[in-house]
């Protein structure tokens, strides 16, 4: 009975099934489901065995855009690899696909084999890469394609973020046509940059330096035109798309009529536009600094049409975009000027809890919330069914979960690496209770119990959500 655990007695929720079950797992892995109570524990011997009556047992979270130890603007995201993976393990994830970075003039390669050393040996949880493509050319045309064999999928592009990152239409067409080929999937940052950093000097010009007008400059309408033009260049390249932290109801409505005509494009969007707004952004004594991200954080009356798109699929993910920086001594540094302030909020440890609550508040039901949270983005990115379900042979990722629990969420409580929580003081039904990764318990009843080193790279196939 080497190595078996059973939980007993949980409701077990996937993306197709809501089932009484237990659940036995063997060597790191699912071995069996059972109808509740119809094995016998002389059957079903374990070394450990979990009781689950009353609560849910659920696929770990599978968190696809993160952002540990990102460099950005002067700084870099607070978060390294192991504290950001160990707050994500107390959150319910179990699997983070994270950004690595190609820098202009670099290699693929040498940006990956950067990313690799920074996480290697340092996680709680397993994790894979998507490269940034900063600098598309012949050789890293060629280099995308050696990487789609190694287990990196998927390429993210940026339409915003021009002498940084920004790639212009024809870089995006060459990228998306070289995916075309080798089953990449191009990951889209949709917004105009070129025509957003006009707006910023403008702004800036004016004296309008505060936090919220961060939020004025980087307008919906240049989100919905960057989408758009993507899908386009997509459309022409014969290539699958991505788009990534969608926050606009507009971006949203050019996504729906898109895959109305049956194209295969996707969206994703993150917790912080579910449940935040350019309210948050408008907070006094520089406090809106704490909610700068990009796309931006929109008017409320934005949210319905994320909540319709994720209940209609015209919206098939929620990640975290997670990429925090602290308030004091990163944040701080876009006192006087928001252009200054570093892109990105905390929120890895928040994700599942905050869309349970999208449960218990009735926008989402049981099913959709493990389909957006962990099958979806295991299929998008090539990881299912190893990961982000219950059933035989998948990886013993699995989460206990308490759906009655109360929590407030806090910076004085969460594990993040971050000193301020982005729903500070948020209440919350449903917590996390028990954690396993690959069949070790990484939290055991509300204890991190797991170890720097346990989680690790994870080579992913091409894209399985294609129509
Ligand atoms: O503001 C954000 N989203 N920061 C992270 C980088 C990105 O564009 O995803
Ligand atoms: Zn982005
Ligand atoms: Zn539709
Ligand atoms: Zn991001």
């Amino acid at each position: 009975m080497g190595g078996r655990t059973l939980i007993r007695g949980g409701l077990v929720i996937t993306a197709s099934d809501e089932i009484h079950a237990d659940v036995l797992i063997e060597d790191g892995r699912i071995a069996a489901l059972a109808t509740s109570g119809s094995v016998t524990a002389e059957a079903w011997t374990a070394e450990r065995t979990m009781d689950a009556t009353g609560k849910y047992v659920i696929p770990g979270g599978v968190d696809a855009h993160t952002h540990m130890e990102l460099p950005f603007g002067g700084t870099a995201a607070s978060d390294t690899f192991e504290t950001g993976t160990r707050a994500a393990a107390w959150g319910g994830t179990t699997t983070i696909i994270d950004f690595a970075v190609q820098s202009v003039g670099q290699s693929l390669r040498d940006g990956l084999d950067t990313w690799n050393a920074k996480a290697d040996g340092n996680c709680a949880i397993d994790y894979g890469f998507h490269m940034i493509v900063s600098d598309v050319n012949q050789d890293t045309l060629k280099e995308m394609d050696l990487l789609v064999e190694e287990g990196v999928t998927s390429f993210k592009q940026f339409m915003a973020y021009p002498g940084v990152f920004y790639s212009d239409d024809g870089q995006i067409l060459r990228a998306m046509q070289r995916s075309a080929e080798n089953g990449g999937l191009i990951m889209m940052h949709a917004e105009n940059g070129i025509a957003i950093d006009v707006l910023v000097e403008q702004a800036l010009a004016r004296g309008e330096t505060d936090p919220r007008y961060h939020g004025e400059v980087r307008k919906a309408l240049l989100e919905a035109e960057a989408t758009h033009r993507a899908i386009k260049l997509a459309q022409v390249a014969g290539a699958p798309l991505y788009v990534v932290h969608v926050s606009a109801q507009e971006a949203v409505a050019e996504l729906a009529r898109a895959r109305d005509e049956g194209l295969n494009v996707f969206g994703e969007t993150c917790p912080q536009y579910l449940f935040l707004s350019t309210d948050n952004l408008a907070e006094p004594d520089f406090e809106g600094a704490k909610y700068v991200c990009s796309t931006p954080l929109r008017p409320k009356d934005h949210q319905a049409a994320l909540w319709r798109g994720l209940r209609t699929n015209d919206l098939q993910v929620v990640s975290t975009d997670h990429c925090p920086f602290c308030f004091e001594g990163q944040k701080e540094l876009g006192r006087g000027d928001f252009s200054k302030i570093p892109n990105g909020l905390p929120g890895v440890e928040n994700r599942m809890d905050l869309l349970h609550q999208a449960v218990v508040d009735g926008h989402i039901s049981r099913r959709r919330w493990i389909e957006i949270a962990c099958a979806t983005p295991a299929r998008m990115f090539g990881l299912y069914p190893k990961k982000g379900t219950i059933a035989p042979g998948a990886d013993a990722d699995v989460v206990i979960y308490d759906p009655r629990a109360e929590q407030t969420v806090s910076a004085e409580t969460h594990h993040m690496n971050v000193d301020y929580s982005a729903y500070e003081g948020k209440r919350i039904t449903g917590r996390v209770e028990t954690v396993l990764s690959r069949g070790e318990l990484v939290i055991t009843e509300r204890e991190f119990t797991g170890r720097a080193g346990h989680g690790v790279y994870t080579p992913r196939s091409t894209c399985q959500y294609l129509n």
